[in-house]
């Protein structure tokens, strides 16, 4: 396996006692976004590699001894997180200045994900099946709630105990043991991406086959296949509804590059239709972008693909509602859905979207209503009312994508809008101030010490 010769060693440990880097740490949490509506999005962004791939793809490096580089990674903060979390089990980790991230878990020394990890990124819940299958154990903090729903870990824990788990929880901690994962077939109750995820991981290391039937079809998901078969694994059917597994004795490394975000770049066509701008992004893969790119194309959009870019242009006609219902891939994607209710928000009539996936995905609508938007909650459907013009207003982000929902409100409001706890929008969009003043947006970052500091002399 040729390991990437090209990354330069910026020990993890260094970056992290910074004492400066320490204080941004503590004040960026405080940061603000300020946007000012009125001007179209107009140029050409390149999308990052996506985050729900990168984090699995990270993770699985647990299986082999062997260093993996996993490249085109996003500068995000679930990827620190992943980082802090791998390096506090012992794993050595070099980062170069493109985000191509080696990882070598030959050094692992611990078998635990903390709760102080765990309660910022659900996500670390991925690391329990690569610790059950190369090492037979591992303690994981129980994730709990977040905004948009109870997020249980049950498929996860009932398709481990399948393959032979035993599993008590003790103090918020899942507590698993696990002599040899054995093969066996799993039924996922409901489909779950990370679920899928874990035990596709957990399987390559098993003895003997795994079916998993009712699989998530993600890209992220068909991502970490491709990686985990460079790795050495036998998997087949990733993307479909069933994917078959032949447990291998060990797996080596890999240099894999990480596909695309499917969803950054949803949110940036959005952004430049609501704005009547015209966008072309370059790095993305228009294949996995077929339910958003159809509710773009109804809503009026002008869209172009080739193959690894797609342009948008707004029509001169009023933006036409479309009504959404989200449902795992390849349906419309859940983390759109408060995007597309911006869009509707400010379409020329009215529209319903239903949320299928998370049972508490609306937390963005309260403060739309607060910027004179139109729309009614009935359980997991909203209708949306069209209106012609939304105000700017100082609001609250909860939830990563509903922040994104909101920082585009802004840039179409009348007048100023200031975002608070862009924190959530951080963890999933790289730079996205940056990349939206590329275009022509009027936003800016309003560091949180500053900002603080601001606040302190003018009382
Ligand atoms: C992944 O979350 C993504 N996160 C989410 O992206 C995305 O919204 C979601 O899939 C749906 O596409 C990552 O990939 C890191 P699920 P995940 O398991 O895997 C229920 C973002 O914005 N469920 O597919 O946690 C669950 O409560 C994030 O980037 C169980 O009941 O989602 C939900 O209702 C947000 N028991 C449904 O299944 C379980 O054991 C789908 O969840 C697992 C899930």
């Amino acid at each position: 396996m040729k390991v990437h010769s090209g990354i330069k060693s910026i020990p993890l440990t260094l970056r992290m006692n910074d004492a400066v880097n320490q204080e941004q740490a503590r004040t960026k949490h405080m940061d603000k976004l300020i946007a000012t509506g009125g001007k179209p999005l107009m140029g050409e962004i390149s999308i990052s590699g996506a985050k729900n791939a990168a984090l699995p793809l990270m993770i699985s490096s647990l299986l082999t001894r062997e260093a993996t580089v996993i490249s085109n990674v996003p500068h995000l903060n679930d990827i620190t997180t992943t980082m802090e979390l791998l390096g506090q089990m012992g794993v050595e980790l070099q980062v170069d200045e493109k985000m191509a991230i080696e990882v070598n878990a030959s050094t692992l020394n611990s078998a635990v994900a903390p709760y102080g990890l765990v309660k910022t990124m659900r996500a670390s819940i991925l690391v329990l099946g690569p610790l059950l299958a190369r090492y037979g154990r591992a303690e994981v903090s129980l994730p709990g709630g977040c905004a948009i729903g109870s997020r249980p870990v049950n498929l996860h824990l009932k398709g481990l105990e399948a393959m032979g788990t035993d599993i008590i929880f003790e103090g918020g901690y899942i507590k698993a043991k696990a002599k040899r994962l054995k093969g066996t077939r799993i039924f996922m109750d409901m489909i779950s991406v990370t679920g899928t995820e874990n035990l596709m991981m957990a399987a390559t290391l098993a003895k003997g086959t795994t079916v998993i039937e009712n699989a998530a079809k993600e890209p992220e998901i068909v991502d970490l296949a491709s990686a985990l078969n460079e790795m050495g694994a036998r998997i087949e059917g990733a993307g479909t509804d069933q994917i078959v597994i032949d447990g291998v004795e060990e797996l080596g490394g890999t240099h894999h590059r990480v596909i695309p975000d499917r969803i950054e770049a949803g949110t940036f066509l959005l952004a430049a239709l609501v704005s009547g701008g015209k966008i072309k992004l370059r790095d993305v893969q228009p294949h996995h972008m077929e339910a958003v790119l159809g509710k773009l194309v109804e809503a009026g959009a002008v869209i172009e693909v080739g193959e690894d870019w797609v342009s948008l242009e707004s029509p001169e006609d009023p933006i036409q509602p479309v009504g959404i219902r989200t449902s795992p891939y390849p349906g419309f994607p859940t983390d759109m859905q408060a995007q597309f209710v911006l869009l509707n928000s400010v379409a020329d009539g009215i529209s319903t979207v239903v949320e299928t996936v998370f049972e508490n995905r609306f937390m963005h609508i309260h403060e739309l209503r607060r910027m004179g938007a139109n729309i009614e909650l009935d359980g997991n459907t909203a209708v949306i009312q069209g209106v012609s013009q939304l105000n700017g207003a100082p609001v609250m982000a909860t939830d990563l994508r509903a922040s994104a929902c909101l920082v585009l409100a802004g840039l179409i409001a009348q007048g100023e809008t200031t975002i608070d706890r862009i924190y959530h929008i951080d963890r999933g969009y790289e730079c996205i101030d940056e990349k939206l003043a590329q275009i022509g947006a009027s936003i800016k970052r309003i560091p949180g010490g500053s900002f603080a500091n601001h606040v302190d002399k003018s009382l």
